[in-house]
């Protein structure tokens, strides 16, 4: 279980603070798939980012099963997303250089796995995700969608627990957006990893096992609120 305790952010800024959120709890069980809506700027990017231990809260705590990931040293964090955590960024931030391939290998590349490995295995998740005949376009040379689908192989290169997507198909058509969220629940299910999305397609937001809103500096259950 992804577990937070009283967690806290506030942006100290010149003259004032900026609280966004203020001592949220909530257990984010495994192996399931979870949406988050809320307006824009109520925080949602911020609290997925210190979920998936891109950012640190100003106070609280952020366990994986067991593990407070905010103990850890820099290197051993470090280590700890490698191996448990993938990121889809609304923006993917495919690098502009290097083809599909290398793009999707490169997380890998920064741990030392084994290369032959890591390029099979890359080439296996752009085939998962329907860029087989596109291994070796650079991002220019892709589609928006083709990208994004880029990005979300790059973010299971390491098998990860947990997969976060950050409002991926933000720039996308609906069809294309329905795709990339079909392709997310499949891997999801293959992998039996747990999906987190911040979304703000409400319709896709309902096939999700849970709901949740951030609203307010809170986070609640749609489900249970039926807000
Ligand atoms: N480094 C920072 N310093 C100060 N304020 C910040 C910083 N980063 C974000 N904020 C503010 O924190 C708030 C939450 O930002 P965040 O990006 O998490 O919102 P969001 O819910 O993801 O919005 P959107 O739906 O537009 O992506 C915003 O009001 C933003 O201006
Ligand atoms: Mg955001």
């Amino acid at each position: 279980m992804l577990k937070i305790e009283n967690l806290t952010k506030i942006y100290k800024l010149e003259k004032k603070s900026l609280v966004i959120f203020e001592n949220i709890s909530y257990n984010f069980p495994f192996g399931k798939t979870i949406s988050i809506v809320g307006d824009s700027g109520v925080g949602k990017s911020t609290l997925l980012h210190i979920l998936g231990t891109i950012d640190e809260p100003t106070e609280g705590s952020v366990f994986y099963d067991d593990v407070n990931i905010l103990d850890l040293s820099e290197k051993k964090l470090a280590k700890f997303r490698s191996e448990h955590v993938g990121f889809v960024f609304q923006f993917h931030h495919l690098l502009p250089d290097f083809n599909a391939l290398e793009n999707v290998m490169i997380p890998n590349m920064v741990i030392e796995k084994d290369r032959t490995l890591t390029e099979k295995k890359a080439i296996e998740l752009l085939d998962l995700v329907g860029l087989k005949d596109r291994i070796k376009h650079k991002p220019s040379e892709l589609s928006g969608g083709e990208q994004q689908r880029v990005a979300i192989a790059r973010a299971l290169i390491n098998n990860p627990k947990v997969i976060f997507a950050d409002e991926p198909t933000g720039n996308l058509d609906e069809k294309t957006s329905e795709k990339i969220h079909e392709l997310l629940f499949k891997i999801q299910k293959k992998y039996n990893s747990t999906l987190i999305v911040v979304t703000h397609n409400e319709k896709l937001a309902k096939n999700f096992d849970i709901r949740l809103k951030l609203t307010k500096g809170r986070l609640i259950n749609l489900e249970e609120n039926n807000d």
